[in-house]
């Protein structure tokens, strides 16, 4: 057995302390990075000539076959390795003997963990560009699909004016777009090499760090030692976007449980991604985009978690840093989880009810708005345009009709400038036809988001 520690230390550690000491059991996370930095580590100490050519072989052809031991569920570590980097060097010397005692030259755990939790990070987050991009996809065939299909559109949750339930889809797959900017742009803050600041201060050894970045693609080292090792604001960073993203999933996800309620009955649920209940024969509940609302609560413990351990600290490294790893690894398993299920609940998990949407819009006062424009036309100005059609709401009301059924005499008696087209202006249809402004839900419009997004979903990395 290798001791992790120097001969100062002659007492073993009380097991208990030893267990709230280690990360293994969580850190293990990031072997695969843990040995790309260590093979990318050993090659540069070989071409720096601090260690041999054929000693540089022997580290690399041990950490590829640590690698291979992984990958068949026989690397075994226990608590006495204490975290992944020690279990590694401690498997590599039983593999190679003693040359495996060089690798650690020139390196500390603290630059280690700092390379190999930017690795890793950086890999989920090309990955989640992938799930964010899979659930734009999921919308836009459902938008291609429901351009024409109306849906009441809100403000404070009272219905205000209808939409193309495409342009109401479409707003997700912008904000979804920002979280992929969002995303890429901490990449640039997670892909610096700390690698080679040693312990704090830097090493005697003659390293070459650059080299070591460059095998690593990293785009640039960290200038500063002190700040490489102790720099944790790509958590922060990362979890804040990361919460942003799941703050627009649990948004969808809550109008969807309300589109699938049958006070609305916008949306039916697919047996793909409802459950039932186990007592209510009746039931079926919308588990999916409640999960999804839920988990949001744990993203953002994350972020206010790394934000409270970092706030303090003095430099360099402290042990509190080993807390961002497991912040980490949940917000990431969380994101994924999330975007994953929202995916498939919009690719095969729910149908919008045309039927139900087309006589939502029928029977309100969401073309109140369109009234008022129309007297605008006709060179009414819009504050008595506005306070007209206000007290015709209210008649409208207490007569217990819209403002469809109001016959053209009653509407000469409100303006004389009303013609017979006022009839086809109310039609919800051409309600939503006439928002020609750009941006806005006219048909024409939505057709140009549509064309857009079929162009740059794809096209952030280019
Ligand atoms: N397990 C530690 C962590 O996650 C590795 C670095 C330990 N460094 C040290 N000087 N104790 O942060």
């Amino acid at each position: 057995m290798v001791k992790a520690w120097s001969d100062r230390f002659s007492n073993g550690l009380n097991p208990a302390i030893q267990r709230f000491n280690a990360s293994i059991f969580f850190d293990i996370t990031l072997l695969e990075e843990d040995l790309d930095g260590s093979i990318a580590h050993a090659e540069m100490l070989g071409e720096c000539e601090v260690i041999s050519q054929d000693e540089t072989k022997k580290l690399v052809d041990g950490l590829e076959r640590i690698r291979a031991e992984a990958s068949e569920g026989k690397f075994k570590v226990s608590v006495v390795d204490e975290d992944v980097h020690f279990a590694v060097e401690r498997r590599l010397i039983e593999l190679v003997g003693s040359v495996g005692k060089k690798l650690h030259t020139g390196r500390s755990r603290n630059d280690q963990v700092g390379t190999d939790i930017r690795l890793w990070l950086r890999r989920r987050i090309d990955e989640l560009d992938l799930s964010l991009e899979r659930l734009q996809v999921a919308l836009l065939v459902q938008s291609e699909n429901h351009l024409d299909t109306l849906i009441p559109g809100y403000t404070h949750l009272q219905r205000a004016q209808p939409l193309s339930l495409a342009h109401h889809l479409l707003s997700y797959i912008e904000m979804l777009q920002r979280d992929r900017e969002r995303l890429l742009d901490v990449r640039k803050r997670v892909n610096i090499s700390p690698l080679g600041a040693a312990a704090l201060a830097g090493t005697s050894i003659p390293i070459d760090r650059r080299s070591t970045a460059k095998s690593l693609g990293f785009a640039k080292i960290y200038l500063n030692s002190l700040d490489a090792v102790s720099d944790r604001d790509f958590a922060v960073e990362f979890t804040a976007a990361i919460s942003l993203v799941m703050a627009h999933l649990s948004r969808l996800a809550e109008e969807v449980i309300f589109w699938a309620s049958d006070e609305f009955s916008f949306v039916r649920l697919t047996d793909r991604c409802a459950t039932g209940s186990s007592l209510m024969p009746q039931k079926k509940n919308p588990d999916v985009p409640e999960l999804v609302r839920g988990k949001c609560g744990r993203v953002f413990g994350h972020l206010q978690g790394l934000l409270t351990m970092i706030k303090g600290l003095p430099l360099a490294y402290n042990k509190d840093f080993q807390e961002d790893k497991e912040a980490l690894f949940d917000t990431v398993i969380t994101v994924k989880t999330s975007l994953e299920a929202m995916s498939i609940l919009f690719e095969e998990g729910l149908e919008f009810c045309s039927e139900r949407l087309a006589s939502a819009v029928r029977s309100d006062f969401s073309n109140a708005t369109d009234v008022a424009d129309y007297l605008v036309a006709k060179g009414v100005p819009f504050r008595e345009a506005y306070q007209k059609v206000g007290r015709l709401v209210k008649d409208s009301l207490e007569q217990g009709i819209l403002l469809k059924d109001l016959s053209f005499e009653q509407w000469q008696k409100i303006d004389a400038s009303i013609n017979e087209d006022i009839f086809e202006k109310l039609a919800p249809k051409q309600v939503v036809a006439s928002r020609i402004s750009e941006g806005g839900t006219g048909f024409d419009r939505v057709q140009e988001q549509l064309v857009y997004w079929r162009d740059h979903i794809d096209s952030l990395k280019d």
